[in-house]
């Protein structure tokens, strides 16, 4: 099922044909985060191609979004790891032999699991941050030549646990930390190329995979930490990613769009448990969290 409906048009935020014409490239787009922001590029007029390593799950999510407007073209294009530059390539031909074109890249593709430093492997660190990093830039440099020939606009999924120290994310950290860098360098780049480059960081986002592994049943306990409230919405991620994606944002780019009802300002992503899960991870060592 998809995240989205009509009823995110119909609220009137955005005109509904905004994105016609327009195609969007995603990788990692079967994960709920991407999924939620092609949705939304979807029903607002865009054709769509969903990149991951999963055919069950590119192609599930590619059925679910195209289900969302009678004319969309949503391809699934799975068995693709994003640590391989050729096979990116092949998946950017694929996408303009379909559908003509690449205008906006959604870089998405994540890798993370809960480690204490004590357990985590070199292998381990390495494999993260070639997924996240080496991963969005090889999407960039797939997707280059049709960036340019169409003055295209990029959003790399990062998040905000490099701001302050994350337990148990030191890769994922690091990781993102250079996905921040990225952009702004090709902020600079490529912005006399009339192309955009910005992240996107989310907090908090209920229903999300990421959540329920950080929150583990405390998510009650993490809205009531953050400034707003409440956790974050798949809706939240799909204004978002509209903006930075639309003319309303066509002067801003080497930008990070926070999307976290404030967390990251109280730290620990609103879970003050932290220091008694460190305590618990320090007294079993040989353990995997
Ligand atoms: C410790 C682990 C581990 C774990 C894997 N490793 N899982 N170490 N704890 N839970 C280690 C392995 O032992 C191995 O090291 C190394 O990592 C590589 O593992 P492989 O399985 O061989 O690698 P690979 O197939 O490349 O898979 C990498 C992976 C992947 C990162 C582990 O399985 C993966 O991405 N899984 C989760 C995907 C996911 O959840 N994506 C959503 C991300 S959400 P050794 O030393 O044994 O060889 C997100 C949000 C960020 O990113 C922001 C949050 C706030």
């Amino acid at each position: 099922m998809p995240t989205l409906n009509q009823s995110y048009v119909s609220k009137g935020s955005w005109r509904s044909d905004l994105f016609k014409g327009k195609v969007v490239f995603v990788t990692g787009g079967a994960g709920t985060i991407c999924k939620v922001q092609t949705e939304a590029l979807v029903l607002l007029g865009a054709n769509a191609a969903i990149v991951g390593r999963n055919k069950e799950k590119t192609d599930a999510a590619a059925k679910d979004i195209a289900s969302l407007r009678p004319d969309a073209k949503v391809i699934s294009l799975p068995n693709i790891d994003v640590r391989d530059v050729n096979s990116l390539v092949t998946a950017v031909n694929k996408t303009v032999e379909e559908l003509g074109r690449i205008d906006f890249v959604i870089a998405g593709a994540a890798g993370n699991f809960l480690s204490d430093f004590n357990h985590l492997s070199s292998n381990a660190f390495k494999s993260v941050v070639a997924i996240d990093l080496l991963g969005s830039f090889n999407t960039i440099k797939a997707c280059f030549e049709q960036l340019r020939k169409n003055k295209g606009a990029i959003i790399f999924v990062s998040a905000t646990l490099h701001y302050y120290g994350v337990p148990f994310q030191i890769h994922v950290g690091a990781a993102k930390a250079g996905v921040d860098a990225l952009s702004n360098a090709l902020a600079v780049e490529l912005g006399p190329l009339g192309i955009r480059s910005n992240c996107l960081a989310p907090g908090p986002i209920d229903n999300t995979e990421g959540l329920q592994r950080l929150a583990k049943g405390t998510k009650d306990q993490m809205a009531a930490n953050i400034p707003l409230q409440r956790l974050g919405t798949t809706e939240d991620i799909a204004d978002a990613t509209v903006y930075l994606f639309s003319p309303a944002a066509s002067y801003v780019t080497g930008d990070v769009l926070v999307v976290d009802g404030g967390s990251w300002h109280v730290g620990n992503l609103g879970n003050r448990d932290y220091p008694v899960n460190i305590i618990k991870a320090l007294d079993a060592p040989g353990s995997k969290l």
